[in-house]
Order: C-alpha cells, then sequence, then structure tokens
C-alpha cells in the first residue's frame, strides 16, 4: 500500500513539473492555473466587456462558485436544462459545450467555442475538464489523471470536413480566406442561388471553420436603390486591414432582411413537416462570415451553408419572418434609456427562431411575451449589439390572436447629442428578427405594432 501510493507521488510529480502553481494540489486549483488563468480571465474578469457579455467571472476565488451548480445565461443552453457545471454529467454541462470544438456533438446553437479567437483548448485540457465533471466536480480532491494536462493535441481545427451538399437544394459556400493575425475580418459576398422555380426550405445546416464569431445569411428588402444592390461574388470586407470600417462597402447593409444564421461551428434546425421558408426562382442571398483572430498567425475562414428544399405539394405553411422595429427611438445626451415597445399577432402564430438588432449604443435587448399564459417570460436575451445570438426554439413558441412579443431595450448614450432611430450607424434601431408561420393562412397583416 503505502509503496503503491508513494509511486503514484513520484508520478504526479514528474507529470506536473514546474508549471503547475503550489496552491494546493487540487484539480479544481490545476484547472485554474493551467487554464482559466491563461485562456480566459483576459476577458472573464471583473470590468471587463466579456465579464459583462457573458456574465461568468472565471478569476481565482470566484471561479468555483461561478460555475458549479449555476444556470447559464445563454438561452438556449437555460432552455435545455443545462448547468455552467453540472456536477456528475459532463453532457449537462454548457462549460464543457462551449469548450468541445468536435463537430455536431450537439444540435442546439450554444453560440462560440470558448476561448473566443484563439486556438480552441487541447484534446487533454478538454478531457481533463470532462472527467472532473463526471467526477462530482469537486472543490477539494486531486483524483484526475494530470498527464492529460500535458496531452497538447489539438482538437482537430485544421481537420474541417465539408459537409456534403443537400439531396435536394442548395449549398452554398464562402470560400477559404485568410483571417491576418490580431484581425477582426468581417465580409460579405452575394450569391445567387441558381434555382429557376421557387425553393421551399425547410431545414438549414451550417458548418464553419473554428474561430467565426458568426454566420448570417440575408436577402435584400424590395426599395434597394439599384445603385446599392451589391455585384454577385465579389467579396466586401467592411474594415480595413487598419482596423477602420470601410463605410462605402457597409451601405447594403441598411437593407438586410434576415434568413438564417448561426453562431457556433456546426449548426442545423428543421422545421415541423408542413412548414418552409420560400425563396423565389432566382434568388440570391448575401452571406456574411465575421472572424476573430487573436492569435499571431494567419488562421483560415470558411463557411458552408445547406439549404434543404422540400416539394412544393408537401407545404401547408410558408414561414414569415418577423421584423418588429421600434421606430420612435429618442435617446437623451449622457444617460442610459430604456425603451419597450410591444406587438400583437391578429391571428394564431408559431414562432420559431428570434434574434435582435441594434446599433452600438445598444446595451441589452430583451424580448419578453406578451399576452397569455407565458405572459411576461423572457424568451431572448442578448448584450451583444455586434454579434446577437440567434436563437432556434426547438419547441415553437405558442402565441393566440391578440398575444404578442414586447422588446425591452437598454442603449447608453455617452455623446452629448441626442440620438434617434435611423439607418446609419450614428442613429438607433431596435428590431426583433425571427421566424414564424400562422397557424392557419396568415392574413394580411398578421402582426401589428
Ligand atoms: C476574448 C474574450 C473571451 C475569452 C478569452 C474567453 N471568453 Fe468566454 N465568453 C466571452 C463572451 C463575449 C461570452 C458571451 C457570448 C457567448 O456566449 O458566446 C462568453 C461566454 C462564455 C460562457 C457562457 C456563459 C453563459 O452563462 O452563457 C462560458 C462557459 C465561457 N465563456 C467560458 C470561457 C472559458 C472557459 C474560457 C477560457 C478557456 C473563455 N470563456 C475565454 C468572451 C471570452
Amino acid at each position: 500500500m503505502r509503496i503503491a501510493r508513494g509511486s503514484l507521488v513520484v508520478l504526479l510529480v514528474t507529470a506536473c513539473g514546474d508549471s503547475v502553481s503550489p496552491a494546493g494540489g487540487t484539480s479544481f486549483n490545476r484547472i485554474q492555473s493551467r487554464i482559466l488563468d491563461v485562456q480566459c480571465v483576459s476577458c472573464h474578469s471583473a470590468g471587463n466587456p466579456g465579464a459583462r457579455e457573458s456574465g461568468l467571472i472565471l478569476t481565482r476565488g470566484r471561479a468555483f462558485d461561478a460555475l458549479v451548480g449555476v444556470t447559464p445565461r445563454h438561452p438556449t443552453a437555460r432552455a435545455d436544462g443545462l448547468q455552467l457545471v453540472a456536477p456528475g454529467s459532463p453532457d449537462s454541462s454548457f462549460l464543457l459545450h462551449k469548450l468541445h470544438v468536435e463537430p455536431d456533438h450537439h444540435a442546439g446553437d450554444y453560440g462560440t467555442i470558448m476561448p473566443v479567437g484563439s486556438a480552441p483548448l487541447a484534446v487533454g485540457e478538454v478531457e481533463y475538464i470532462r472527467r472532473w465533471i463526471a467526477a462530482g466536480a469537486q472543490r477539494g480532491g486531486d483524483s484526475i489523471d494530470i498527464r492529460l494536462l500535458s496531452d497538447t493535441t489539438s482538437q482537430s481545427v485544421a481537420a474541417f470536413v465539408p459537409p456534403a451538399p443537400p439531396a435536394t437544394g442548395v449549398q452554398l459556400h464562402v470560400d477559404r480566406f485568410n483571417v491576418a493575425p490580431r484581425f477582426e475580418r468581417e465580409l460579405f459576398v452575394y450569391k445567387r442561388l441558381g434555382n429557376t422555380a421557387p425553393l421551399y426550405v425547410n431545414r438549414v445546416d451550417i458548418a464553419m471553420r473554428a474561430n467565426s464569431h458568426h454566420f448570417v445569411i440575408y436577402s435584400f428588402q424590395p426599395e434597394i436603390p439599384a445603385s446599392i444592390v451589391p455585384p454577385f461574388d465579389s467579396i466586401r470586407d467592411i474594415r480595413k486591414l487598419d482596423g477602420s470600417l470601410d463605410f462605402l462597402a457597409m451601405r447594403p447593409m441598411g437593407f438586410h432582411l434576415f434568413f438564417g444564421g448561426s453562431m457556433t461551428a456546426r449548426t442545423s434546425w428543421q422545421l415541423p413537416a408542413g412548414i418552409a421558408l420560400k425563396l423565389p426562382a432566382g434568388a440570391a442571398l448575401d452571406l456574411n462570415a465575421h472572424y476573430v483572430n487573436r492569435t499571431d498567425a494567419p488562421l483560415p475562414g470558411e463557411v458552408y451553408a445547406n439549404l434543404f428544399a422540400v416539394d412544393s405539394a408537401s407545404v401547408t405553411n410558408v414561414a414569415q419572418s418577423l421584423f418588429l422595429s421600434n421606430t420612435s427611438i429618442v435617446l437623451p445626451p449622457g444617460q442610459r434609456t430604456t425603451l419597450s415597445r410591444t406587438f400583437t399577432f391578429s391571428q394564431d402564430v408559431r414562432l420559431f427562431m428570434l434574434s435582435s438588432h441594434m446599433h452600438e449604443r445598444g446595451e441589452r435587448f430583451v424580448i419578453r411575451i406578451n399576452g397569455g399564459s407565458r405572459s411576461g417570460e423572457i424568451v431572448f436575451e442578448t448584450n451583444s449589439w455586434s454579434s446577437p445570438d440567434i436563437v432556434n426554439f426547438a419547441v415553437p413558441i405558442e402565441l393566440k390572436a391578440g398575444e404578442g412579443l414586447r422588446s425591452e431595450i437598454t442603449w447608453n448614450n455617452t455623446t452629448s447629442n441626442t440620438i434617434r432611430f435611423g439607418l446609419t450607424s450614428q442613429d438607433e434601431m431596435g428590431i426583433i428578427y425571427g421566424y414564424y408561420w400562422c397557424v392557419t393562412t396568415c392574413s394580411a397583416t398578421p402582426v401589428s405594432p
């Protein structure tokens, strides 16, 4: 017995070397000093915008209580009943989903892989955390094999496997491009679908290389002036290499209509049988990829989107896009203002996706159900104007005629001028984006402000 224990100690000392903090050799302390301190606290510490957006502090002394048994802020993770760390249950632990690059390891949309903008954690680091959670996520104890922390095998970032095109439908592709070191590249490319008949889409799969901040598919409002419609197949970068914005390249953005999107490396969402999104014959879509590279080497970006089409005869209800804009925005200088606006449906609907749009003074966007048995319930919240969540509801939200949604938006006007509603980035907006279908045929105005 004594000999066995002695040799174990020797093994541990050899394996962990000098880099492990002496501060009590518990498994959690190793996670703290080897992973959180090094890769996470640059954002997840008090006062940092990353901590404000995620609501998560991972600094020494606070991380354990902020993680174990705590409900995530991310709405999809919360709806799926996850905890940040669910002791004994890695699958129910959102922390692990945020670290694990493995394609298709979950169907939901759980946002960006952490650490955002850097290489993902090594295979051994993720496995160490997984085993610590499986073993009960103890504050004390040091039973997890620390040799795992020396396994620096990269989670297959390079091994990006493009998805096969759908049997019926269209595959859209943003060709591989380079993201310069320490650069945030956000680009658009306008692509023809090549469809000669209307396309009824009832499933969308998105696959993107790691380090994507988001990918969004837009169409254009019919009112877009011909001079602003971008040319096909040409890359429009909205940021120059010095980081400044290219306002000419940004002009078409004012006329976008949201079609779909994702914030995670692999997403798949499907509508119930009989429900589909309709794209007209000869459709074209504006694809928007946003990559963040916080490393010193160039990183590749690349995105595929598969639009799966169904036979028009099988479609009973065409999904409608939501565009619920609060245009009564007046923000006095030098203060925060929160404005609410309620939108009511005039017939029974099922909502299956929500997202939001505001400009850079926007700090928080909350969507609540208004009316009915779930009145007041928050169904969407984001603190990000630049990259809001896109929430797909596996169980659609049922709203009856007379019920609706309320947007509650907080802006912080730090300028000395009043800011009002408007299209330019100096003005503000507050729009609920999303999708729904009408339980019966949609009337001309299924939703009213
Ligand atoms: C560059 C800044 C940055 C770094 C570095 C970073 N994060 Fe994050 N993290 C964010 C932001 C912003 C969010 C909120 C948006 C999101 O969920 O994608 C977030 C969200 C999260 C969430 C979800 C919280 C919730 O309740 O929804 C977890 C868990 C998380 N991060 C863990 C980590 C871990 C662990 C590391 C280190 C391995 C890390 N992060 C590194 C910025 C960062």
